[in-house]
Formats: C-alpha cells, structure tokens, sequence
C-alpha cells in the first residue's frame, strides 16, 4: 500500500488558540464516536467541525440499503447548519484505524463549500495524528463561483 505524505500540525504553525480547539474538537469526535450507528461496516468515525468559536459533533449513520448512509463529517456540517454557522476553520476526524483517515471524496466536497481555508485534523484511537489543508486533499475543487461560468 503507498504511504501517504502526512504532516504534523505542530509542523503547520497553528495559533495556540486555534491549537487548543483543535485537541477539544478531537476529544469530541472521539465521543461522538461511541454513538457512530455502523453495524454493516463495523467502520465508526466520529468527527467535529470547528466554527464560529464553537464545536459541531457528528458520527456516521449506516443504514441497511447501504448507499443512504451518512459520514459522520456530513452529519457534522448539518448540525454546523442548523445552529447557524455557514464558515469551517478545522475539521477533526476519529476512527480505530491503523493510520489517521482523511474524510472521502464526497465528504471533502461537503466540507469544501463551507471551509476552503479549512484545516483537516486525524486522529486514531491509538493516537496517531495527520494533518491537511481541506484544499490539498480537494484540488482544482468545483464549487459555488463555478456556477457562474
Ligand atoms: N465514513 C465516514 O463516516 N467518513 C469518511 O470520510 C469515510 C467513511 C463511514 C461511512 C461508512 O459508514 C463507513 O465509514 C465505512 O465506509
């Protein structure tokens, strides 16, 4: 399997405040992990989204006609919504894998119309820790401007 090229957020000069939300937003995936709904694929993640100040929870949602499930970054982004906050600083994403895991592709594209300048932060339940920039993970991304075309 190719390594993914991975960096530290120590390595990207994150303000300490910004630092401290960022550990509180991982402990909150974590807990919002524990009620990840994923009897099919056994696969929990638990993610919160940093915005406004504030911390929005969400987890995945399986569902037994398999492709209506819901990632627990998207889950997140709609309870972002519902509380009014339309802009994303970071994104913390926790799963039980091997290696940190960055959100898929449809999930970027979801977090892309609200965070073009936001961070992505892995975490795994034995504590490993990647880093990204959403538009490093997203590039040349289609969104909102491109409608104008
Ligand atoms: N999953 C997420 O919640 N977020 C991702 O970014 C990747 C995948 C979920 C979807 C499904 O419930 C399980 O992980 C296995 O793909």
């Amino acid at each position: 399997m190719p390594t993914r090229r991975r960096s530290s957020v120590s390595e990207m000069r994150i303000p300490a405040d910004t630092q401290a939300l960022i550990e509180d937003a991982l402990h909150r995936a974590l807990e919002a992990r524990d009620r990840a709904y994923a009897p099919y694929s056994g696969f929990r993640v638990g993610a919160a989204i940093i915005a406004g100040g504030r911390v929005f929870t969400g987890q995945n949602i399986e569902n037994a006609s398999y492709p209506v499930s819901v990632c627990a970054e998207r889950n997140a982004v709609a309870r972002m919504i519902d509380e009014g906050e339309h802009r994303i600083d970071a994104v913390a994403v926790v799963t039980g894998a091997d290696e940190p895991t960055p959100p898929c592709g449809a999930c970027r594209q979801v977090l892309w119309e609200f965070g073009r300048e936001a961070l992505v932060v892995a975490e795994t339940t034995s504590g490993r820790r990647a880093t990204w920039a959403l538009e490093d993970l997203l590039p040349s991304a289609f969104g909102p401007e491109d409608l104008d075309r």
